[in-house]
C-alpha cells in the first residue's frame, strides 16, 4: 500500500445544499485538520445589515460593513447538529444566520466585490497556514488557486432542495418543497452569473455528482483522493 502525504490545503467547492459542509466537517475531523464554512462570513455580514437595517442595494455601505465586521467563531456550545457557534453582537445566530431572510438577501451582498475582497483576504490569510478544509463558491478558483486537492461537489437542484426540505423538516421547522427549489435554483443562478468570483468549478478541479450518491460514498471517495 503506498503512504503518500495527504492534501494540506483541500478545497471544497459547490452549489447551495450540495452537501459541502457535510463532507467539509468529516474530511476535517478524519484529517485532524481545520474546517472552515466560508459561507458564513457572507451570511454573517447579510444578518448584520439586516439587523441593523442597512441599505442592502448600497454596496459603499456594505462593504465597508463586510471590512469592519466583528464575527466570532467558536467550538460548539450544543448538540443540535452546529459545527461551531456563530457569535455577533454577544448573540448566538448560528442558526438565525441561515434564515429565510439571510438566504433571500445572501447572494445580492455576496456579488459585490468589496466584500468578497475584504472576506477572502481574510479566508486566504487563515487557508494558507495549511491543514485545512475550506468550504465555499470561489476557494480553488479565487481564494486558494494553489490548494493541493480542489473538490467541486455537484447534485440537481432537486436532489438538494430535497436535502434542505428534509433538513428542516428533522429539525422541526416548517418547509414547502416547491419554495425552497424556486429559491435554490434562483440563489444558483445569481451565484454562477455574478461578475467576480462566480460559482463554477477550478480547471484541476475533481467534480463529484453526488445525486446518486449518499454522505457516507461521497466521503470514502473523496478520503481515497487523499490517502
Ligand atoms: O454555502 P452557503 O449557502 O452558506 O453560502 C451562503 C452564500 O454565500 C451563497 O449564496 C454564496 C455565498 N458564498 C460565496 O459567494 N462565496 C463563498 N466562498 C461562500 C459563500
Amino acid at each position: 500500500m503506498t503512504n503518500k502525504t495527504p492534501p494540506s490545503i483541500i478545497a471544497l467547492d459547490g452549489p447551495a445544499a450540495s452537501g459541502k459542509s457535510t463532507l467539509g466537517q468529516s474530511l476535517a475531523d478524519s484529517l485532524g485538520y481545520l474546517f472552515f464554512d466560508t459561507g458564513i462570513m457572507y451570511r454573517a455580514v447579510t444578518w448584520i445589515a439586516l439587523q441593523h437595517d442597512l441599505n442592502l442595494k448600497d454596496e459603499a455601505v456594505i462593504t465597508e460593513l463586510a471590512q469592519k465586521a466583528q464575527i466570532d467563531i467558536r467550538p460548539p456550545s450544543m448538540k443540535d447538529g452546529r459545527s461551531c457557534d456563530v457569535v455577533i453582537e454577544d448573540r448566538d445566530v448560528t442558526w438565525e444566520m441561515r434564515g429565510g431572510d439571510v438566504d433571500a438577501n445572501v447572494s445580492v451582498v455576496s456579488a459585490y466585490a468589496g466584500v468578497r475582497k475584504a472576506l477572502s483576504e481574510q479566508q486566504r490569510r487563515i487557508g494558507m497556514r495549511g491543514k485545512v478544509v475550506m468550504v465555499g463558491r470561489d476557494i480553488g478558483t479565487v481564494v486558494l488557486p494553489e490548494a493541493d486537492l480542489k473538490i467541486y461537489l455537484d447534485a440537481s437542484a432537486e436532489e438538494r432542495a430535497k436535502r434542505r426540505y428534509d433538513e428542516l423538516i428533522a429539525r422541526g421547522e416548517k418547509a414547502d418543497y416547491e419554495e425552497i427549489l424556486r429559491k435554490v435554483i434562483q440563489r444558483d443562478r445569481i451565484d454562477s452569473t455574478r461578475a467576480v468570483a462566480p460559482l463554477r468549478p477550478a480547471d484541476d478541479a475533481v467534480i463529484i455528482d453526488s445525486d446518486k450518491m449518499n454522505a457516507k460514498q461521497v466521503f470514502d471517495h473523496v478520503l481515497g483522493l487523499c490517502k
